[in-house]
């Protein structure tokens, strides 16, 4: 079975989403195999978003992951990486689909409550 990695973020946690968010999850199907709260550090975020490293938004980025508890998950299923990213709906809540995760419960651009994998 297909696996993906998963991040709730730190807006979401602060906005007290988690819990709806993990049950959309799972009324959708994903296994969930692994979950954990964790804080990430600096270098952490650094080191995850390194594609990133250039875009302007990086630092804000950066400080915004580290601000506060995540929730990270592998989620399994069929063709579950490309299905959670429909899931989550357009990286900008702006844009996303009425029904997807960001579209629901994401604030702008920055701060829009997931994170999906793009790639095994
Ligand atoms: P994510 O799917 O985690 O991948 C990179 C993250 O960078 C993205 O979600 C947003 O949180 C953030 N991001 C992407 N584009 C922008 C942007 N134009 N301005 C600010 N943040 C962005």
């Amino acid at each position: 079975m297909e696996k993906t990695f998963a991040i709730i973020k730190p807006d979401a946690f602060e906005r007290h989403r988690v819990g709806a968010i993990l049950a959309r999850i799972e009324a959708e199907g994903f296994e969930i195999v692994a979950l954990r709260q964790l804080r990430l550090s600096e270098r952490e975020a650094e080191g995850f978003y390194a594609v990133h490293r250039e875009r302007p938004f990086f630092r804000d980025l950066v400080r915004f992951m580290c601000s506060g508890p995540c929730v990270a998950m592998i989620l399994s299923g069929p063709g579950a990486i490309a299905r959670w990213r429909e899931l989550m709906g357009a990286t900008d809540p702006a844009k996303a689909a009425p029904g997807t995760i960001r579209g629901e419960h994401g604030t702008d651009i920055e701060r829009n409550a997931t994170h999906g994998s793009d790639a095994p």
